[in-house]
């Protein structure tokens, strides 16, 4: 029957066919109409949406209304990008725009290793991966390092799009939970072996972090390399923000863990280093073979990585130590002005972000979808409110982080403080606000 109605050209039509065998039923014809539309694959309509895409909406009414609103949702840097590499870029005598190896171009791949020695960061042009920003790359880790239904250990609250690559390749998050009551510090290494399963593959850190700017550091990382190969796990460290750690920490990257060379692997990218995150270019690392053969498979399917954006990232290397260092003081006083603005404000609850250029603070209130939404919808201060990012969108576990939210220091500090005015009068006068327990306020 169904073969037989899949020529209807309308309603109309479709009816008619049903009257010839006398059920003239338009409910039923219009029924059978929608049935014989294709159909969306079961993963397609499943692939989760930005948790966040509801408050962009109303950002942009508010601003249609004329209110300012200070961004603090995304990471997306205001920095400019290196004016001499695009200057450089610029002089380019470019006639044909061809295809890039499909693992990146040689030269750029071979500078690379210039940027990672000023790590102390050991690998070679061929242990780097070109691919279309870090995300290409956790896409193609997510297929190349994991069976379907295999299970990867994640810190929470994590990078909300862990969530969308990993359910594309039916790979299953399993979280692991930090607080923010003690800086969202991991939890003890018994801990993170607790969760493994004969099924988990991989644990998967960012360091620093996004959403929390958590740093981990060298003897952290050793016990979670140590871990990793007790169990046979790849180590999958997302670093994008490696230049942006505070307070004379040392970044220290686990592809230096000595004698796991076989386990680990670094997801990296320009976007938020040089703030260019319009470039799309980011790598794989890794010293694994095998994993190297297998994320080169996926690379030469989609040919090639971003010509342009590589030809400019070339010329970012050269004379990147002035502009990171000015980059990272820049975020520095960013994130001073929100600690001390937020340490200010009665009954938040927050802490010292070491690194990247986020933080999380916990509010006296219950549902953070709600206040973020209401700051669009319902307040101003001055003419201008802010845009939060709700906690709960970066946790896996249900219920977790609802009365917390995300900052992106991507302002500068006279927009930051102007920021941190509307919030702290926002909480002031937020009409359902909650009391907070005597022992979280002390936190
Ligand atoms: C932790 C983390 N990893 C990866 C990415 C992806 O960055 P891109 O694809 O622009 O390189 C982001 C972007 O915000 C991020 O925060």
């Amino acid at each position: 029957m169904h073969i037989k109605f899949r020529h209807a050209k309308s309603l109309e039509g479709l009816a008619c066919q049903y009257c010839a065998l006398n059920i003239n039923h338009e409910v039923k014809a219009k029924t059978l109409l929608n049935n014989i539309m294709p159909s969306i694959s079961l993963r397609g309509q499943q692939v989760p949406l930005s948790p966040f895409r509801k408050l962009v909406r109303l950002a942009d009414a508010a601003k249609a209304m004329g209110k300012e609103v200070y961004h603090l949702n995304i990471g997306q840097p205001d920095i400019l990008t290196p004016p001499a590499a695009i200057a450089a870029f610029q002089k380019k005598d470019i006639q044909i725009l061809e295809y890039s190896d499909a693992i990146g171009i040689a030269s750029y791949r071979k500078k690379l290793t210039q940027y990672y020695q000023s790590f102390d960061i050991d690998v070679t042009a061929n242990d780097i991966l070109i691919t279309t920003g870090g995300s290409e790359g956790l896409q193609f880790l997510m297929y190349a390092c994991f069976n379907r239904g295999d299970e990867v250990i994640i810190p929470e609250p994590f990078y909300a799009n862990y969530n969308g690559f990993a359910q594309i390749a039916d790979v299953v998050i399993k979280p692991i939970t930090c607080a923010i009551e003690t800086g969202f510090a991991l939890p003890s290494i018994e801990d993170f072996e607790r969760k493994i399963t004969p099924n988990t593959k991989a644990i998967l850190i960012t360091n620093p972090n996004n959403p929390t700017g958590c740093f981990y550091d060298k003897e952290i990382l050793m016990q979670l390399g140590a871990l990793a190969k007790q169990y046979d796990l790849y180590l999958i460290a997302d670093e994008v923000y490696r230049e942006f750690c505070y307070d004379s920490q040392d970044f220290y990257s686990v592809l230096n863990l000595k004698g796991l060379e076989e386990h680990v692997v670094v997801v990296d990218s320009i976007s938020k280093r040089f703030s260019a995150c319009g470039a799309r270019v980011g790598a794989v690392v890794t010293r694994n073979e095998q994993l190297k053969t297998s994320v080169e498979k996926y690379a030469r399917l989609r040919l090639s990585p971003p010509g342009l954006g590589q030809m400019l990232a070339e010329e970012m290397i050269d004379g990147m130590y002035d502009y990171l260092m000015q980059t990272k003081a820049e975020y520095n006083r960013r994130r001073m002005t929100v600690f001390n603005r937020l340490q200010r404000m009665e009954d938040v609850v927050s802490y010292l972000p070491g690194g990247a250029f986020y933080c999380f603070a916990k509010f006296p209130i219950e549902d953070a979808d709600h206040f973020c939404e209401w700051l669009l919808t319902d307040f101003d201060y001055n003419g201008a409110t802010l845009m939060l990012s709700p906690g709960a969108g970066f946790y896996a576990t249900p219920g977790l982080g609802k009365d917390e939210v995300r900052m992106a220091y991507i302002l500068n500090t006279s927009k930051l403080e102007k920021a941190m005015d509307c919030l702290e009068q926002a909480l002031k006068v937020y009409p359902h606000k909650v009391q907070l327990p005597m022992e979280a306020r002390f936190a």
